[in-house]
């Protein structure tokens, strides 16, 4: 039983640190990037909607993904907990979960907030090379990240749900940290 968000720039580990989180806690990832990309794969109207913005490294609509996130929170297999990676990304996301969660009765627990320097960020997207791992995208992807997604920190701050954890370093070391930050929750 694990509901929490993981919040941090691209590249500072949420993908690698939620597969850790799911085998530790048993409750499913959900991923914005990954149900985007897929729906771009599959080449749905969702999908065809969706690749520029990725392509160029900005923010899908908030409708678009609010109302992916609303059909995907109320399966079944989030009934028990759920680890959101790369949502919610702006304020009007971060409101929208707090609604959807009252409504479904299933307050968060906490939000992981992994703070990774940029040169270091750059370092690792530009090493793994997925097609928005080039330079100019991924300088997009911080310069979106820090102007709106950053500040939602300060909005779970307020809600008394913030951990944030150090970012760099090795993966299991890294894990470790969230485990601790996640102990009294
Ligand atoms: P998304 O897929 O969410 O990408 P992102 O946030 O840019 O994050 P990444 O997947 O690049 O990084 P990550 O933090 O998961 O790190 P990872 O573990 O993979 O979003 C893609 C796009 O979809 C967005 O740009 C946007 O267009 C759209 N989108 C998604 N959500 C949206 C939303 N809510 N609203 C609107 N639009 C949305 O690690 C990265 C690399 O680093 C890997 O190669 C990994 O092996 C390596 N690594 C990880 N940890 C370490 C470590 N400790 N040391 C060294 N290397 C490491």
């Amino acid at each position: 039983m694990l509901k929490i968000v993981l919040l941090g720039a691209p590249g500072s580990g949420k993908g690698t640190q939620s597969a850790k989180l799911v085998e530790r806690y048993g409750v499913p990832q959900v991923s914005t990037g990954d149900l985007l990309r897929n729906a771009v794969a599959e080449q749905t109207e969702l999908g065809q909607k969706a690749k520029a913005a990725m392509d160029a490294g900005e923010l899908v609509s908030d409708d678009i993904v609010v109302g992916m996130m609303r059909e995907r929170l109320t399966q079944a297999d989030t009934e028990n907990g759920f680890i959101l990676d790369g949502f919610p990304r702006t304020a009007a996301q971060a409101e929208a979960l707090d609604e959807l969660l009252a409504e479904l009765d299933r307050p968060l627990q906490a939000v992981v907030h992994l703070q990774v320097d940029n040169e270091e960020i750059v370092g690792r997207l530009m090493a793994r090379g997925r097609s928005d791992d080039n330079e100019d995208t991924i300088r997009n992807r911080l310069s979106v990240f820090s102007e709106q997604t950053a500040p939602l920190a300060e909005h779970y701050r307020k809600q008394g749900l913030l951990k944030e954890v150090h970012g760099m370093g090795e993966v299991d070391e890294i894990f470790a940290r969230i485990e601790a930050a996640l102990e009294d929750v």
